[in-house]
């Protein structure tokens, strides 16, 4: 997508870039994950060619091993871009103020502004300056025919600086999850939103005759067929299987286990010989494919996405379920106890009231809006019942 957009780009006027917050905040944070998505993403995007990286909270809170590996993985032909930040420890001598790049004739000015807030989160100190007299500064003194900013403050917090900072044509929040679906006005400026973990891309085409976007779009990445790149492809497959790795070790080391919990997740196969035909009706939905669709996707170690697709991971104060692939693979798909609860008191007396009540709640930790946009209780209940 991104080639064919540089070929219809007049005078190769494209400019491409990436606005930081690289990794995904994890359930537990796991410095090893963070690290290597920094290392993978950036050179990813130094690979396509961007223009540039401006990283935010997650890549400069967790301190210079973190830093370092950008920088490394950026390899001097990706410009690393924070205007405000005090560049001094060693790692962020590399990071610019701004850069002035010439696409199609043209002189862009780029700038991209922290919260100075951010340093209460940082591992390690941050200097941050204020960003609107930077902002003011630079656009004073370097000449330009169109000034990008990139703010890593909180939307609201951005819409007061623009409001304060005259001569922006385009700015994009970089530092709160979602996205604006259209672009939207702040006095002259242009405000873009496209912070959904690479969900979509981000598009403009500017006019600078008319001083103002032609076009603009949130390309879906999953639904448009895009072409993928092969060397982007590779390095998405290594990591995948760095990650498979790294889960497996630290399952051996024996982190997340639970002893102290009384009652049992037990697995599907001990309910069959009382009730067959639920077990039957069960294996027809997708529940009891959930665990393939991890496979499929190579993320069956994953801590991130394992609570959903397994089962007695999601509450494990209710009892001892899912510890991991190797020790409970019986408790693989979402089976019967996740939604009425651990059965190994049931099994010892079956005729015992036994069942948690099951209500809308029970399916909305799962299916969220972001997992599952459409769900309605009144008709998916109608899929899975038995
Ligand atoms: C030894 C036979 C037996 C086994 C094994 C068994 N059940 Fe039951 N189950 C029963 C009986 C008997 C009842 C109560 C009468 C009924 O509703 O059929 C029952 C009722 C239930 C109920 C409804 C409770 C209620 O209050 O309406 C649920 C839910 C349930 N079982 C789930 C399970 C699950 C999950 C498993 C497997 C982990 C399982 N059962 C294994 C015999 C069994
Ligand atoms: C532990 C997490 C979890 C809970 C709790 C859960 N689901 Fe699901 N559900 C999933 C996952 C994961 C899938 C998709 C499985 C796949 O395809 O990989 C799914 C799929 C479905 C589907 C598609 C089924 C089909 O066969 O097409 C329906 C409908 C559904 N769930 C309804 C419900 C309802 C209703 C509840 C609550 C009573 C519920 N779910 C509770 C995780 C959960
Ligand atoms: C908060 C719960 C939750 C988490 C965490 C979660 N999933 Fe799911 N997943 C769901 C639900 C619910 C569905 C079913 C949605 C639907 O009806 O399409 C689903 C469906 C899927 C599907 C099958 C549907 C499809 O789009 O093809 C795949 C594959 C999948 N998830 C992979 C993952 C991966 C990989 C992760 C970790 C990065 C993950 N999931 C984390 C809840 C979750
Ligand atoms: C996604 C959630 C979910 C899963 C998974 C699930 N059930 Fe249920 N089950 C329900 C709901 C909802 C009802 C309807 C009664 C209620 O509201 O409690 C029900 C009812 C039952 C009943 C009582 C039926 C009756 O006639 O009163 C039994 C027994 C039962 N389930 C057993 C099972 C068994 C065995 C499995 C696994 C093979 C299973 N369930 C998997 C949600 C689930």
């Amino acid at each position: 997508m991104i080639k064919t957009l540089r070929r219809q780009a007049p005078g190769g006027g494209m400019l491409l870039l990436n606005v930081g917050n690289l990794t995904k905040p994890s359930i537990r944070k796991d410095f090893a994950v963070m690290k290597k998505q920094v290392e993978v993403i950036t050179a990813c995007y130094r690979q396509l060619g961007a223009d540039l990286l401006a990283p935010g909270l997650q890549e400069l809170a967790y301190g210079d091993d973190i830093i370092n590996t950008m920088v490394k993985a950026a390899g001097g032909s990706l410009p690393l871009l924070c205007t405000n930040l005090e560049k001094h420890s060693p790692a962020m001598k590399a990071f610019r103020d701004y850069l002035l790049l010439e696409k199609g004739g043209r002189r862009i000015l780029l700038t991209s502004l922290l919260d100075p807030a951010m340093k209460r989160k940082a591992i390690h100190p941050l200097a941050i300056g204020d960003p609107a007299a930077s902002l003011r500064q630079i656009q004073a003194a370097v000449p330009h025919d169109l000034s990008v900013v990139i703010l890593h403050l909180a939307d609201r917090k951005a819409r007061t600086l623009l409001q304060q900072v005259k001569g922006v044509d385009i700015a994009i929040l970089a530092a709160q999850r979602g996205t604006l679906p259209q672009p939207e006005m702040v006095g002259k400026t242009v405000l873009l939103k496209n912070n959904n973990h690479g969900k979509t891309i981000g598009y403009l085409d500017w006019s600078f005759a008319r001083r103002q976007p032609v076009k603009a779009a949130l390309v879906e990445l999953e639904k448009k067929r895009v072409d993928p790149d092969p060397r982007v492809e590779k390095q998405v497959a290594a990591v995948e299987a760095w990650l498979r790795q790294h889960y497996i070790d630290l399952e051996k080391s024996g982190r997340g286990a639970d002893s102290k919990l009384t009652s049992t997740y037990v697995g599907v196969k001990k309910c069959g010989s009382c009730h067959a035909k639920i077990v039957a009706d069960w294996q027809q939905t997708r529940h009891a494919r959930a665990y393939a669709s991890l496979q499929k996707k190579c993320r069956d170690y994953c801590p991130d996405c394992l609570p959903c697709h397994v089962t007695g991971k999601k509450n494990p104060q209710n009892g001892v379920g899912f510890l991991s692939p190797q020790k409970t693979p019986h408790l693989f798909n979402v089976q019967c106890e996740q939604c009425h609860g651990a059965a190994d008191r049931h099994l010892q007396d079956p005729e015992k009231p036994y069942g948690a009540l099951i209500t809308p709640d029970t399916c909305v930790t799962c299916h969220t809006p972001q997992t599952d946009p459409e769900f309605s209780y009144e008709k998916d209940i109608n899929l899975i019942s038995h």
